[in-house]
């Protein structure tokens, strides 16, 4: 008997070690849980049930960025959860919202996947907790990552390019590459636009695993880039193949849409450091 339960339990320790293997945002880690208080859920219904489609980040008390293309006709139903880290488990720190407004921006643009910023009102204001907080993000006059920065994204998007999806949030490091590189024609060409970081990390260590370049991929979309803490870009990408030595992820540049992101939350122009008077 004894030795039946220990094969049972060596069995069941071999499978549960494979299924943690097999996790990991192409090449990320998990999360510490509520270590990125930010971090939202955009959930669209199917059936019963909510579905995780976008990444997004709490900005102020009533306000979650996202990215445009995450949206593309409005909220339809979907809600907002925040204080996740398992989508599946129920844990006492979600907090879940239905979409009051929703602005794309005007100037989004399907094809290239300029402009790929949105701005998302919660039915009402969140509780304030250990896991569910606002994320300063870089406004107009502020310093954006350079070439070779190491930058860092967090989102619940696919492992894989079979669209195999975490349950639990992966975050990953990665690195600013040149805007000159991603705008070759081997690279993005001039769908690249000067509102668009690209990063990647090319080689990680172990660097063993060719298939296994680390990005951001498909339900990554709308979550942080963030450079010292700070939000810098939105995960925006558009490309369906992810962690491609030649197809990095792309983000859009957030500073570069103070003025608008002010004009719908309704804050007063700040003279950022740097910054001229607008107006
Ligand atoms: C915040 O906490 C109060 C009191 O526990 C609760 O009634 C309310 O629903 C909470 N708000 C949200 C957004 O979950």
């Amino acid at each position: 008997m004894a030795s039946e339960r220990e094969r049972l339990v060596a069995t069941a320790v071999f499978l549960a070690s494979l299924i943690t293997q097999s996790e990991g945002i192409i090449g990320g880690r998990e999360a510490a849980p509520h270590s990125r208080p930010y971090m939202a859920s955009i959930q669209a219904p199917e059936g019963q049930n909510l579905k995780h489609e976008c990444g997004g980040f709490v900005v102020a008390q009533q306000w979650v960025m996202t990215a445009a293309h995450c949206l593309p006709t409005g909220p339809n139903g979907r809600r907002v959860v925040l204080g996740v880290h398992s989508l599946s488990e129920p844990e006492d720190t979600k907090q879940t919202f239905d979409i009051v407004e929703h602005h794309n921006h005007p100037h989004f643009s399907p094809s290239n996947y300029e402009n790929d910023i949105a701005l998302i009102k919660l039915d009402r204001p969140f509780n304030v907790s250990e896991a569910v907080q606002a994320v300063a993000f870089l406004r107009a006059g502020g310093t954006n990552p350079g070439t070779g920065a190491e930058v860092d994204t967090a989102g619940w998007g696919s492992l894989d390019n079979l669209g195999s999806r975490p349950d639990k949030l992966k975050e990953v490091a990665v690195e600013v590459f040149s805007s000159a590189r991603c705008k070759r024609g081997d690279y993005f060409g001039r769908k690249f636009t000067d509102n668009m970081i690209c990063a990647h990390k090319v080689c990680s260590d172990p660097c063993d695993q060719p298939h296994k370049k680390e990005d951001s991929c498909d339900g990554d979309s709308g979550g942080p880039l963030l450079y010292n803490h700070v939000v810098v870009g939105i995960t925006s990408n558009g490309g369906k193949k992810c962690g491609q030595l030649k197809k990095p992820g792309i983000y859009t540049i957030v500073s570069h849409y103070t003025e608008w992101i002010h004009s719908i939350m309704g804050l007063q122009p700040t003279a950022a450091p740097g910054q001229r008077p607008s107006g």
